[in-house]
């Protein structure tokens, strides 16, 4: 999903609904990005933080328990939403002048 959506080193992810965590660590150990995870499950947020924790990856992944309709997508290089589907990717352009296309990858 993140090969698809071309992910580089040190653009910023924002995955909606992290659950264990799986993308966010895989954005940040494997293409050097860094991620924004986003789960209302609090025993998930917690699991998903433990793992981050003991890969070393507190540094890049920061993972919030929150309902992601409420967070800002602003900063987002890429947003990827699981919803049980085959992998896609789109672009959407940026409100803001000057930006890079935002892509959104879903499954
Ligand atoms: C299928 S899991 C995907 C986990 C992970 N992104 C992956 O690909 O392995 C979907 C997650 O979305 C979370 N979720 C569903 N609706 C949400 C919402 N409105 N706000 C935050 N998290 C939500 C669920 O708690 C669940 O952990």
């Amino acid at each position: 999903m993140l090969s698809l959506a071309s992910l580089k080193p040190n653009e910023r992810v924002v995955d909606l609904g992290s659950g264990d965590g799986r993308i966010v660590i895989a954005a940040a150990k494997s293409f050097g990005a860094s991620a924004l995870g986003v789960d209302v499950r609090g025993a998930l947020v917690k699991e998903c933080r433990r793992r981050v924790r003991e890969m070393g990856l507190s540094g890049r992944v920061k993972v919030l328990r929150r309902n992601f309709r409420d967070v800002s997508l602003r900063k987002a290089d890429v947003i990827s939403r699981s919803s049980g589907g085959s992998p896609t990717v789109s672009c959407h352009s940026p409100r803001r002048a000057g930006r890079r296309r935002t892509r959104f990858t879903s499954t």
